[in-house]
C-alpha cells in the first residue's frame, strides 16, 4: 500500500488571526486534509523572533490552536501540535544549517523586506534584525522536513521559503546520495493568495487593515465601514472590479450573488453603503459560526492542553525517525552500520 502524501503548514502565533490568515491558509489548508495526510502546527519559536512578553505569547499559542479547531481541524483526525513540543525540531535546524547556502538567507523575504525598512528608514541596514528572523528559512525548513512534508499549503509570500526549503533538502539527498528527505513543493490557493485588507493593500497586521477572523458583529459592521473606496457618488456606474468592497465581497458570496451585485455596481444608482452592508451579510454569515465555536474553545484551556499534549506525542514519534535516519546516514551518534 503506498503511504497518504503529506499536507503541512503552522500559523505563528504573532496576532489574531485574520479573514487574510483564514482565507490565504487556514482554511486551503483544511480543504488539503480531505485528501492528504495533515499535519498542522503552531509556530512558536518563529513568534519568539518579535514577541517576549511570555503572557501574551502564550495567550497567542491558545489563540491560534483554538482557532484550527473552530475553523474545522479535528484533532483525533489531523496531527496538531505546538512547534516548541518537538525537540527534533531544533536539531534538524542544526542539521540543515550545514547544507544552507548563505546566500539563500541574504534572498530571503522576510529578512530583505527588514532590512529595506531600515534602509528606508536611514537607519544601520541590520537595526533590530536578530539571527533568528535571518536564519527564519531554515527553522521553517525542520519544521516542513522533520514530516515528510509532500506539499506546504501557503500564502503567496510564504512560497520562497517554501522553495528554499526544498532546495536544502535536495542539497542533502544528493550529499548523501539518497532520498533521505522528502522534497516538498508550496501550494497556494489562486483565488485567495493575496486577500485586501480595509485600505485595499495585503491584509496584514503589519499593516493595521486587518479585519479579525472572529470579530463581533459590531466590530465587523464598524471595520467594513472603514474599507476604502472612491469617490463615485451613488448615481454613477461603478467598476466592482478595482473595488475592495467588492473583492472582499467575492471571496464569501456565492457566485449568483456575486454577478448580482457586480450588476449593480455596473448599472449606477447604488452607493458605496450599500454595497457595505451586503459585504457585512455575507461575511458575517460565512465567519458567525467559526466565532462561536472559537469562544467555546478558548474559554476551555484545559481541553486545548490536552488536544496539544497529544498531538505532542504524536508528532514526536514522526519526528524522532525522521531525525534517526539522518544521524545514520551523515555518521552521528551510533555509527551507521554498528547500530
Ligand atoms: P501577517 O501578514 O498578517 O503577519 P502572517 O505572515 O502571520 O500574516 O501569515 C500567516 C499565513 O497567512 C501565511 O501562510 C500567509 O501567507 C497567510 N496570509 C497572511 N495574510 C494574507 C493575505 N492577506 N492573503 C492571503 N494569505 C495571507
Ligand atoms: N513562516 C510561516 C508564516 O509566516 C509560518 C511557518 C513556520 C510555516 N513554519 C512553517 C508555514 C512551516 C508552513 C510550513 O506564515
Amino acid at each position: 500500500m503506498t503511504q497518504p502524501r503529506v499536507a503541512l503548514t503552522g500559523i505563528k502565533p504573532t496576532g489574531i488571526p485574520h479573514i487574510g490568515n483564514y482565507l490565504g491558509a487556514i482554511r486551503p489548508a483544511l480543504a488539503l486534509a480531505q485528501s492528504y495526510e495533515a499535519r498542522f502546527f503552531i509556530a512558536d519559536y518563529h513568534a519568539l523572533n518579535s514577541i517576549h512578553d511570555p503572557q501574551r505569547l502564550s495567550d497567542l499559542t491558545y489563540e491560534v490552536a483554538a482557532t484550527w479547531i473552530a475553523c474545522g481541524l479535528d484533532p483525533a483526525r489531523m496531527l496538531l501540535y505546538r512547534q516548541s513540543d518537538v525537540p527534533e525540531t531544533f536539531e534538524l535546524a542544526s542539521f540543515l544549517m550545514a547544507f544552507t547556502a548563505k546566500g539563500h538567507m541574504n534572498r530571503a523575504h522576510a529578512y530583505k523586506d527588514a532590512i529595506a525598512k531600515n534602509e528606508a528608514a536611514g537607519r544601520d541596514a541590520d537595526a533590530g534584525i536578530n539571527m533568528g528572523l535571518y536564519t527564519y528559512p531554515v527553522l521553517m525548513a525542520a519544521d516542513i522536513l522533520l514530516f515528510d512534508t509532500d506539499v506546504v499549503p501557503v500564502g503567496r509570500d510564504q512560497k520562497q521559503h517554501v522553495e528554499i526549503c526544498a532546495d536544502i533538502a535536495q542539497t542533502i539527498n544528493h550529499a548523501y546520495g539518497a532520498e533521505l528527505l522528502v522534497v516538498p513543493a508550496p501550494v497556494t490557493a489562486a483565488a485567495t493568495d493575496i486577500v485586501p485588507g480595509l485600505d485595499g493593500r495585503k491584509m496584514s497586521k503589519s499593516y493595521d487593515n486587518t479585519i479579525p477572523l472572529f470579530a463581533t458583529e459590531p466590530q465587523l459592521k464598524k471595520l467594513i465601514g472603514r474599507v476604502v473606496t472612491d469617490s463615485r457618488t451613488v448615481e454613477e456606474p461603478k467598476d466592482p472590479d478595482t473595488c475592495n468592497v467588492f473583492n472582499l465581497y467575492r471571496l464569501f458570496a456565492a457566485p449568483e450573488r456575486q454577478e448580482e451585485l457586480a450588476t449593480r455596481y455596473r448599472a449606477g444608482g447604488m452607493g458605496y453603503g450599500q454595497a457595505k452592508a451586503a459585504l457585512f451579510e455575507e461575511m458575517n454569515a460565512g465567519i458567525a459560526p467559526l466565532r462561536e465555536r472559537y469562544q467555546a474553545l478558548i474559554d476551555d484551556r484545559a481541553a486545548l492542553d490536552r488536544h496539544l499534549t497529544e498531538g505532542a506525542e504524536r508528532a514526536r514519534g514522526i519526528a524522532v525517525a525522521t531525525m534517526h535516519r539522518l544521524r545514520q546516514a551523515a555518521g552521528i551518534g551510533a555509527l551507521a552500520k554498528s547500530g
